[in-house]
């Protein structure tokens, strides 16, 4: 099956000029989303990690199944005011607007190594927030997956020497 054929773009969201890649056919497709978490697992499996996180929303969708398949936790990172504990914050550019990323202080321990996963890389801005996080919880990246890399916006440049895996590369 080509996964890359289940996933939808959606011309002109959510703003003019902006090709939004709309997951959620591939989501809703059984066997596309069961490939989709084992190609992740398969990715991932020989890295060493101690916990999965992973990004508010569409990146629980993928890094909760994959977290499970690993035998490791998860860690929420959330968009502000959703954490009821004392959090972490990091602001960040998103390829349409501005966000920020928090994570419950203590939810990762010092020393972790941790696996980062999301649906998409575009800009590049919200995985630096989670790196940023993480390493504000001091903890380690050792890893970082993606679904979706959309080439030419110049994220990889922004990931340094982290290893980054990705299922699709589109244009
Ligand atoms: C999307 C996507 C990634 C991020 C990628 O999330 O799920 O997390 O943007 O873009 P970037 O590399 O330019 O940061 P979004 O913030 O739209 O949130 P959602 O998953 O809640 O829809």
């Amino acid at each position: 099956m080509d996964l890359a054929s289940k996933v939808r773009v959606i011309k002109d969201f959510p703003k003019p000029g902006i090709n939004f890649r709309d997951i959620t056919t591939l989501l809703q497709d059984a066997e596309a989303f069961k490939k989709t978490v084992d190609a992740l697992v398969e990715l991932c499996k020989d890295m060493q990690v101690d916990v999965v996180a992973c990004p508010e929303a569409r990146g629980f969708v993928l890094g909760a199944p994959l977290a499970y398949a690993l035998g490791k936790g998860v860690v929420l990172l959330r968009k502000p005011g959703k954490l009821p504990g004392r959090t972490v914050c990091y602001n960040y550019e998103l390829e349409y607007g501005s966000d920020a990323l928090e994570v419950h202080e203590g939810a990762i321990q010092a020393g972790q190594k941790v696996l980062l996963v999301d649906d998409v890389l575009a800009t590049g801005g919200t995985v630096a927030a989670a790196v940023e996080l993480v390493k504000k919880s001091g903890g380690e990246v050792a890893g970082i997956a993606f679904l979706i890399e959309l080439l030419g916006l110049g994220a990889r440049e922004k990931l340094g020497d982290y290893p980054v895996v990705t299922l699709l590369q589109l244009e």
